[in-house]
């Protein structure tokens, strides 16, 4: 019952940038609860991952952990949901990783490109940036779909089949670009495929496990 309001409180205190000096009484206020409670909701947090703690003269040092961070963002995201309906951005956060090296073969192929050019109104470079997204935003990806998709359509080169799939559109630090979803493959939920009309490693200055920012404008715009 106290744990996300408590890491509010400690967050409002400074406690995701650097440790912060807390006592139980001090804290008690802060959680509307006697100091026992907040003695006990301190240790809790700490068994659970969310904090980190370190007992020092006249108190605690604590600092929120990425556990800690990723619940808050949640929760974050929840009222966005709630009170932000209709113009709220999706934001996701992943690291740049390798993928199988098969993008540039696939979108490179003209029947692929000239349905780029067409209908997302850009060339993309021959590949696609594969991102791993981080917890709490693997756990919104599907949220993307939410708007509405550009669909490519499967085709024939004459001497094998292509499958199609769907488009949505995204920025990702600032360059608009797409996340590209294959209607035959099936994909880990944390992974997104992006493609754009520049080289993002070279333009970005990104490299493997670099973290990036995606966002989807208005992701509640479709019906
Ligand atoms: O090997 P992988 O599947 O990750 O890559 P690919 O799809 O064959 O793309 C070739 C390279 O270009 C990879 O390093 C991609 O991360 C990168 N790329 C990029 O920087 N910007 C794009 N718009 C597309 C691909």
């Amino acid at each position: 019952m106290y744990t996300t309001k408590s890491l509010k409180k400690l967050a409002l205190l400074g406690a995701i940038e650097k440790p912060v000096k807390i006592s139980s009484t001090g804290f008690m206020h802060h959680i509307s609860a006697s100091s026992k409670t907040a003695a006990r909701v301190l240790k809790q947090l700490e068994e659970e991952g969310y904090i980190s703690r370190k007992l020092v003269v006249g108190g605690q040092l604590v600092q929120l952990t990425n556990i800690g961070i990723e619940l808050l963002k949640k929760e974050y995201v929840d009222y966005q949901q709630i009170f932000c309906k209709d113009y709220a951005d999706l934001e996701l956060y992943g690291h740049v990783i390798t993928g199988l090296g098969e993008g540039q073969y696939y979108i490179s192929k003209e029947g692929y490109m000239s349905q780029f050019r067409d209908k997302l109104g850009f060339k993309p470079y021959p590949g696609t940036l594969n991102v791993r997204l981080d917890g709490s935003s693997a756990e919104m990806r599907d949220r993307i779909t939410l708007i509405r998709p550009v669909v490519v359509h499967g085709f024939s080169d004459g001497e094998r089949s292509f499958g199609g799939g769907k488009c949505y559109q995204i920025e990702i630090e600032g360059i608009k670009g797409a996340v590209i979803i294959p209607d035959r493959t099936h994909y880990p939920a944390d992974l997104l495929e992006i493609i754009a009309p520049v080289k993002l490693r070279e333009m970005l200055r990104i490299n493997d496990d670099d973290k990036v920012r995606i966002v989807v404008r208005d992701p509640q715009r479709c019906e």
